[in-house]
């Protein structure tokens, strides 16, 4: 993969770089991704599974699809992407990722300014006192109940619902103030994740896409490296090491 002049320039002049991460980074750990032929929702109904109102009408259904998905995201391991970008704080003073995923990858692979815009597969709490529990869940007859009985539910966001405030604006105050952001394996459909693209570029930021294939932010970007993160990455950390 040929990195431009201009890309290993900007990156290593740059004091702060944000990370704008999706679903298909965490693709070559396994992990599938929603969109696209392949993706979970070509198959599943997103409304049957990722809602409020599909926990309250059928909490086991729900409960036995995220029991699924935390069981390949626990099984997973951070890929070179993950790696790579978690390497860039020895180079870079200000190393800011905000993912969209839920699978904990970035802080596995040791990146340390995480935010987490919509959730976290390894949290889960109470829809009725609030009570925080890591996966060592109680179920009653296949479903989660809490101490209180209320339904437990994953830290995760769903359709309709808001985004972790404190997340949003740290990534957005992130995204406004770097010099570099690089859009990877996201679709960029999602708002208002997606919106912290926008933020980027009316800031001063340089923004630089990887994904498998051009995609909505394709247009706006100064510079897009078309193939996997896990290749990508690595390849243009290589280039600033040298
Ligand atoms: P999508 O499934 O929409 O998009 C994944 C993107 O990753 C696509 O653009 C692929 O081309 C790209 N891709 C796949 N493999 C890749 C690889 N090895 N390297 C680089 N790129 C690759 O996933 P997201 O954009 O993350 O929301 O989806 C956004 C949100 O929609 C998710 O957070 C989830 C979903 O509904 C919630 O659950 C709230
Ligand atoms: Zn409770």
């Amino acid at each position: 993969m040929k990195i431009s002049d201009e890309t290993i320039d900007r990156v290593k002049s740059a004091r702060s770089i944000v990370f704008f991460t999706g679903a298909g980074i965490s693709a070559e750990s396994g992990i599938p991704v929603f969109r696209g032929k392949d993706g979970l929702w070509s198959k599943l109904k997103p409304e049957e599974l990722a809602n409020f109102d599909a926990l309250l009408k059928n909490p086991k259904m729900v409960w036995e699809w995220y029991e699924h998905r935390k069981y390949i995201m626990k099984e997973s391991k951070p890929n070179s992407a993950h790696l790579a970008i978690s390497e860039f704080q020895n180079y870079f003073p200000e190393v800011t990722v905000a993912t969209q995923n839920i699978d904990n990858l970035h802080r596995r692979a040791g990146s340390k300014t995480v935010y987490e815009l919509h959730g976290n597969i390894e949290r889960n709490y109470c829809i009725n006192c609030h009570t925080f529990y890591n996966n060592d869940v109680p179920f009653v007859d296949g479903i989660p109940k809490c101490k209180c009985g209320g339904l437990i539910r994953p830290d995760v966001v769903w359709f309709g619902e808001f985004l972790p405030q404190d997340q949003f604006n740290a990534s957005e105050k992130a995204s406004e103030d770097c010099d570099v952001f690089f859009i990877i394996g996201t679709s960029a459909v999602v708002y208002p994740a997606a919106s912290l693209i926008y933020t980027a570029k009316a800031g001063k930021a340089y923004l630089i896409e990887i994904n498998i294939e051009s995609t909505e932010a394709s247009h706006i970007v100064d510079e897009s490296y078309f193939g996997k993160a896990g290749e990508v990455l690595p390849a243009i950390l290589e280039k600033i090491k040298n």
